[in-house]
């Protein structure tokens, strides 16, 4: 629900944002990191809607206590506003998607479509959920990365584990708003490969793992659409996958042309790195039957 009356919305304010003594915000912590945007150090007041209405769904998170508190704004990408806060069991990160007009068209064009057709259970859920317009539309990107960050989390792939659901209603009283487990420490988030200026040896072994997820997840029947060293994150040795709110299920008609580029995009993307390989003989890889 979100806050309609101006009691719910001080009870929101009350709640955000608290300054927390683990987020760094020091400029040395800042100047160590690969990674050099900084977190805002709290959520400027504008960012969440000043009646919480522009985030569907964040009242209800910290209502449940799902999500204690939020504490910086970690990254403005292009479909979503990123941010770091506080939960039961310790820091989170909260994804916020934007409206569709600010995000990339390209991306909705793509896969709008078949989503519509095809994903009845999620218009649904969104239906009951009462959202229209711009809210329900972030809401079903909000809902199909919950999706898809279950279904790999729970086959054991490296993602981000996911806060909130399984259950398809749950996850829509969530809105726009992806609360997972956020990878990262004092000294800051993780970097994604694309920043993480590995030297050689890392850089092949991340390699080796990236292309590792991207077959778990083919057997798995999902292809990500969005696959490059820009979504994956270099954490503790270990490439771990986000981003998945345009993720298909493997059935779909499009599902081959994007794994193709999937393969095209992350040879690509670590060419900048140093890493050399062959598309082709990725893909084949990716989609070998295991031996016998
Ligand atoms: N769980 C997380 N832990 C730490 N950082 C994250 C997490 N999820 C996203 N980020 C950071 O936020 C950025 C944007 O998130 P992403 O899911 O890729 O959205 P976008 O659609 O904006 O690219 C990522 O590149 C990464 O730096
Ligand atoms: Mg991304």
């Amino acid at each position: 629900m979100r806050p309609s009356t101006s009691q719910d919305r001080s009870r929101l304010e009350a709640r955000l944002p608290r300054p927390k003594p683990d987020i760094d915000t020091t400029e040395e912590s800042f100047a160590k990191r690969k990674d050099r945007r900084r977190p805002h150090g709290r959520v400027r007041a504008g960012a969440l809607g000043s009646d919480g209405s522009a985030v569907p769904g964040m009242a209800w998170l910290l209502e449940k206590g799902i999500v204690h508190s939020v504490d910086a704004e970690l990254r403005s990408g292009k479909e979503a506003t990123i941010y770091v806060g506080q939960g039961p069991s310790g820091q989170l990160a909260l994804k916020v998607f934007r409206d569709r007009s600010v995000r990339s068209f390209k991306r909705d064009e793509r896969y709008q479509p078949t989503r519509r057709t095809r994903d009845r259970a999620t218009v649904k859920a969104i239906a009951a959920a009462g959202r229209r317009g711009v809210g329900a539309d972030n809401a079903r990107w909000a809902l199909n990365e919950y999706r898809m960050l279950w279904r790999a989390h729970r086959a054991g792939l490296s993602v981000p584990e996911p806060l909130v659901g399984p259950g398809t209603r749950t996850m829509a009283k969530a809105g726009d708003v992806v609360v997972m487990r956020y990878l990262g420490d004092e000294a800051g988030a993780a970097p994604r490969l694309a920043d993480a200026g590995l030297d050689a040896e890392d850089a092949a072994a991340a390699f080796g793992r990236s292309v590792a997820q991207l077959r778990a997840l083919w057997r798995l029947g999902v292809v990500h659409g969005d696959y490059s060293t820009y979504n994956l994150l270099w954490w503790r040795g270990e490439v771990v996958v986000i981003d998945f709110p345009q993720a298909v299920d493997r059935t779909a008609p499009e599902s081959d042309e994007l794994l193709r580029r999937d393969v095209q995009n992350l040879c690509d993307t670590f060419a900048i790195a140093g890493v050399e390989a062959d598309p082709a003989a990725v893909l084949a890889a990716v989609t070998a039957e295991p031996d016998a």
